[in-house]
């Protein structure tokens, strides 16, 4: 082969086997996160401890107002997922909990019951489908990337589930969060939902919005 392109294929070669034997990147939680997730944490300070998470055996505080907890593992709590497109989180239902209407923008959401039983729903965006199931132990249900979804314990003793993640930040909008727990005006939320005004300043009122 003619020398010039024989030296630019070994280049090619080299640059591509470097690519694969990146095994991880474990993140550097002392550098600021981007849209593909932490730096890379040098290799030689990564430990055992970093591909393990002691976080999710502890149950969550469901002494709220939704009567229920998610605790991550994302990539801020679990460093060891950066660059996986993986995640995990721990769910604690309350008798009467609830997740309300959500969506995950980053990611898609597989969840196992391990307690109780849990009413979960989703919503299409095509044409507003609704999908509900009534989940018991060792039940999974699958929560496509984007879409809206809840889950609800509808048994009369507390539920546990763990949901996992095709991303290691699967991001979370909380549909009555971004209604009614910030300052948008109360007259735009009426005329962009047509809900009445005096329910809108009631659960402004519950969830700490203004306006
Ligand atoms: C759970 O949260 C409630 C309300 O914030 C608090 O009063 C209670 O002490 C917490 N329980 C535990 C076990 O931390």
């Amino acid at each position: 082969m003619y020398l010039p392109y024989l030296f630019f294929f070994s280049l090619l070669l080299a640059a591509s086997s470097n690519a694969l034997v990146q095994d991880f990147c474990v993140a550097d939680l002392s550098l600021p996160a981007g849209p593909a997730g932490y730096p890379c944490k040098k290799a030689a300070s990564v430990t055992a401890d970093d591909f393990a998470y002691h976080g999710l055996a502890t149950a969550g505080n469901t002494s709220n107002i939704i009567s229920a907890f998610v605790t991550p593992a994302f990539d801020a709590q679990f460093p060891g997922v950066n660059g996986l497109g993986v995640s995990i989180a721990r769910l604690d239902l309350g008798v009467g909990g609830v997740i309300p209407l959500h969506t995950h923008p980053a990611a898609s959401e597989i969840l196992v019951v391990i307690e109780g039983t849990i009413c979960a729903g989703l919503i299409s965006s095509f044409d507003n489908v609704v999908y509900l199931k009534t989940l018991n132990k060792g039940d999974v249900m699958v929560f496509p990337q984007g879409l809206l979804h809840f889950q609800i314990n509808s048994g009369k003793t507390p539920a546990l589930a763990f949901v996992s993640f095709s991303g290691p930040n699967p991001g979370l909008q909380i549909l009555d969060f971004a209604l009614f727990k910030n300052d948008f005006p109360t007259e735009l939320v009426a005329k962009t939902t047509f809900l009445d005004v005096a329910q809108i300043k009631k659960l402004k009122a519950v969830l700490g919005g203004t306006n």
